[in-house]
């Protein structure tokens, strides 16, 4: 039987290992795809700063590898704001997944200069430092945000509209400065324009959570879930998988599938009230009652309304297939916050 092409790079790698420097390696998405390529046996750097990541994340995945596995790991306590810490975590690195930033819409209205120093500035460093250090890739985390006010949907890359927020305003132009240094450069660069990843270790704690974590947390703690706006709003919720999947895909594509953004999701549309009845629904074995209900309060601030990619490109260039739909998704996830209820806050 013919294998996927994410089955070919799964075999590939294990038989020619690399060096991949994965920054924000403490946070969720680094610290999932730390976990996938160690279990790979890839070297891997690590980047981060602990601005919003976690020890606890590193030591999770160091109880999920092998001891072996975990020597293949580098980590480095470093701010991506600091052009020397973007260098010294570059060399001798074969791919980068830059995943370090300051996410969440809210976070960016409250304060945009620090947003912006960690997503702009960092990035440019980022950018400068795998470009001298000659990597053959750099993949980074770009978001659905860029997409703004434009109308449309499912979402199409050349589409966008104007951002909404000041954290929109950073992701885009990260997607302007990778495409500069294609460029004037030659460098390879591909970004993933994430809609709405969850899974096993997104923090569920403090004012910028997102929604997943956040709602089975306050169900789990018998407190009130809120909805912001009439529970219509929709998004393309992904389960992680398939995130690290279009991670791999990305760094070691070929051709005419770098220098380019992908949209990073499933392609199913969840409103928020659906959203809510899965997680209540999958935590009723934990004591969440089926008759639970959230309270509904004003829209908020710099939110999209309605969110669904079209995946068409990243199938088409890269080959990704989502193996993971929200149902299976969030069956894991909320297991995993479940099993981990002492990180609730
Ligand atoms: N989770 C999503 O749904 C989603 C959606 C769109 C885009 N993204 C992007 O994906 C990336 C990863 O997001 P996440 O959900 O894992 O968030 P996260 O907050 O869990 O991880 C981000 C990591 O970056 C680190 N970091 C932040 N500033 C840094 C700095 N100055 N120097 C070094 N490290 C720094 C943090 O400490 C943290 O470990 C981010 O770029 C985010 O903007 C995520």
């Amino acid at each position: 039987m013919n294998m996927t092409p994410y089955e070919q790079v799964l075999k590939a790698l294990p038989a020619s290992p690399k060096t991949w420097l994965v920054t924000g390696v403490a946070g969720f998405i680094g610290s999932n795809l730390l976990e996938a390529l160690l279990k790979l046996d890839q070297r891997v750097v690590g980047l981060d700063n602990f601005a919003t990541g976690y020890q606890h994340n590193l030591d999770e995945v160091q109880s999920l590898v092998t001891p072996a596995q975990w020597d293949n790991f580098q980590f480095i306590q470093g701010d991506i704001r600091q052009l020397e810490d973007c260098q010294l975590a570059c060399a001798g690195v074969d791919f980068v997944l830059h995943q370090a930033a300051l996410g969440s819409v809210p976070r960016s209205l409250a304060d945009p200069i620090t947003t912006n120093s960690a997503n702009i500035t960092g990035f440019l460093n980022m950018l400068v430092a795998a470009r001298d250090a000659q990597v053959k890739s750099f993949t980074y985390a770009a978001s659905s945000s860029t997409y703004g006010d434009h109308p449309a949907l499912p979402k199409v890359e050349d589409n966008i509209g104007k951002p909404l927020s000041p954290y929109a305003v950073t992701k885009y132009v990260n997607e302007l400065y990778a495409d500069v240094f294609s460029k004037c450069y030659g460098f390879h660069t591909i970004g993933l324009r994430y809609f709405n990843v969850f899974g096993p270790r997104q923090n569920p704690n403090g004012a910028y959570a997102a929604v997943i974590p956040k709602w089975v947390s306050s169900l789990l703690k018998g407190e009130t879930v809120f909805i912001n706006g009439d529970g219509e709003t929709s998004r393309d919720f992904s389960f992680i998988q398939n995130a690290i999947q279009a991670n791999l895909l990305a760094a070691t594509s070929r051709d005419e599938a770098r220098n380019q953004v992908y949209n990073m999701a499933v392609g199913d549309r969840t409103t928020l009230k659906q959203l809510f009845a899965l997680v209540r629904d999958n935590l009723g074995p934990f004591g969440v009652s089926a008759s639970t209900e959230p309270e509904y309060r004003d829209f908020r601030a710099g939110d999209v309304r309605h969110s669904l990619a079209d995946t068409s490109k990243a199938q088409r260039l890269l080959g990704y297939e989502p193996t993971h739909r929200i149902a299976e998704g969030i069956q894991s996830a909320t297991r995993w916050y479940v099993d981990h209820q002492n990180l609730l806050q």
